[in-house]
């Protein structure tokens, strides 16, 4: 394991080892293999950043369910409407499920918010959100978060699925921007 890396023009050091990346994974599954044990599940990983973390939440998930991957694309429709978030890949039916939203860090909220807004009007039972890290300090939001795996602070942080202008998902470890 690299203790520091250099991605583009910032230096980041390690700050969440994989060994402890893994357990908070661990505990995230447990709590979710007891609590929807009986629900119709189905597992929402949000592109790019969480395809670690749901890799890894899937292999100790032991309850039956589906897994799928969501993206939101951002393109001017035209001029008059503006930036329009389309929410893309979602071809499962969520109807009167249980969705799980796998997310790896949530920051001031606002992309969940939206995708949140998006994933009611397909009608699922309930949703409930996941995420392995929170910055408390830059929520301003409301939502309810069901299962925190680690509150960080308010620091730039990359790895394990999370970039710097594109780099740095490949690390097993997370690292953060040295100040
Ligand atoms: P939010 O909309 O502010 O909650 O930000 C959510 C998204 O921003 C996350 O899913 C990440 O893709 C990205 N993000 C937030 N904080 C960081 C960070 O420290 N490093 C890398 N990406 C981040
Ligand atoms: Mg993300």
């Amino acid at each position: 394991m690299k203790k520091e890396i250099q991605l583009k023009d910032k230096q980041f050091q390690v700050s969440i080892r994989a060994k402890e990346i893994q357990e908070i994974i661990r505990k995230i599954a447990n709590n979710i293999n007891n609590d929807l044990k009986n629900e119709e599940v189905i597992f929402l990983g949000i592109l790019n950043g969480s395809f670690m973390i749901l890799a890894d939440l899937m292999k100790e998930i032991t309850i039956p369910c589906l897994v799928s991957f969501v993206k939101f694309s951002s393109y001017d429709k035209d001029k008059s409407t503006g930036k329009v978030r389309e929410l893309i890949g979602l071809d499962e039916n969520l109807k009167n499920k249980t969705v799980v939203v796998v997310e790896d860090i949530i920051d001031s909220g606002l992309t969940l918010d939206n995708l949140l807004i998006t994933l009611k009007t397909y009608s699922p039972k309930k949703i409930v959100v996941t995420t392995l890290l929170f910055k408390p300090q830059a929520f301003a939001r409301s939502f309810k978060i069901d299962y925190i795996g680690k509150e960080i602070p308010n620091d730039f942080i990359v790895g394990y699925g999370l970039d710097y202008d594109g780099f740095g998902r490949n690390y097993k470890d997370i690292y953060t921007v040295k100040k």
